[in-house]
């Protein structure tokens, strides 16, 4: 793999046409494009996800697109944090070549009808809390893989489900894109970065530690050989509950493979959770592996 000049200017494009004028360029020279695709305000979480990319590919692309279709009608897309300042520099820091900066009119036409929608493994999780955010992300990636054509685009695991669907819909309708996952990036008490702990409030911010002390609990339940689901809804629940500004939207354990519940852990399985505090809605995970 060639590996990346040090002193390079970072692109910054805006239009879609440009940057798929820009990709088939790169094609033609032989150049393997690593993807990272994110909503911005980035985080050391979106910066693991790039140095993974540029790691296994010639050119580094992400882009930085607050999608509007994937926020339901009462949900944060006014609020959603936005710093182009913060992220150019973050991007400049991991040698991103080139930054796909559009604005909503330049990726959706006004009159725009056509979806992808996924209806199976989206119907659980925070597929049933967030009823059209699903359609809303599997419809801006695959316009991303089409706009940015990459050979690989990598997805944080901390949004399992929507890895998971990612990963169905490139097979499903054939995009020829590896796509892999990248591990969960935490604070230093372990409470998984997000754009949105920019919401809490001191207070929550403090609470918010549970969520990973229940995973926690998870884990050691498992390595005592525990097996019933129920077991763990149920403790993790308490773990949960000793926050009181936290507000439990779900705790699930379900298969990795088609993300049903099961009720017994034989086969590797994730346990899910997700937290409403006041403003912000907070998930994190972890995967059991007998
Ligand atoms: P966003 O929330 O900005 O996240 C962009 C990518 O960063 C996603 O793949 C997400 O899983 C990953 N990520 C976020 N926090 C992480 C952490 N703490 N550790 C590791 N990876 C982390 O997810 C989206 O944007 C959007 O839905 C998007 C895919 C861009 C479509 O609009």
């Amino acid at each position: 793999m060639i590996s990346a000049p040090i002193q390079k200017r970072m692109k910054i494009i805006d239009k879609p046409e440009a940057m798929q004028t820009a990709a088939r360029t790169l094609k033609r020279d032989g150049k393997r494009i690593g993807f990272v695709p994110t909503m911005g305000y980035l985080h050391d979480g979106h910066l693991s996800l790039m140095r993974i990319a540029r790691e296994q590919c010639d050119v580094l692309v992400t882009s930085i697109f607050v999608n509007p279709t994937q926020f339901g009608p009462s949900e944060d897309f006014n609020e959603y944090p936005r710093d182009p300042d913060h992220d150019r520099q973050m991007c400049k820091k991991v040698g991103v070549d080139i930054i796909f900066y559009p604005t909503p009119p330049e990726m959706y036409a006004r009159d725009h009808t056509v979806y992808v929608v996924e209806d199976y493994l989206s119907s659980g999780l925070c597929g049933e809390t967030r009823p059209i955010h699903f359609r809303g992300v599997l419809t801006v990636v695959a316009k991303l893989f089409n706009v940015v054509q990459p050979d690989l685009a990598v997805f944080g695991q901390k949004d399992a489900q929507q890895f998971r669907l990612i990963q169905q819909m490139a097979r499903d309708l054939n995009f020829p894109i590896e796509i892999i996952a990248g591990p969960i990036v935490r604070e230093k008490d372990g409470l998984a970065m997000s754009t949105r702990n920019q919401y809490l409030s001191p207070q929550e911010r403090e609470d918010a530690v549970q969520i990973n002390r229940a995973l926690q609990r998870a884990e050691d339940l498992f390595d005592r050989k525990e097996r019933w689901a129920e077991v763990y809804r149920r403790e993790l629940e308490v773990v949960i509950h000793k926050a009181a500004t936290a507000r439990i939207d779900y705790i699930e354990i379900v298969a990795v493979q088609n993300f049903q519940p099961v009720s017994r852990i034989e086969e590797p399985t994730l346990v899910a959770i997700a937290v409403f505090f006041e403003k912000a809605r907070l998930i994190d995970n972890t995967v059991l592996r007998p």
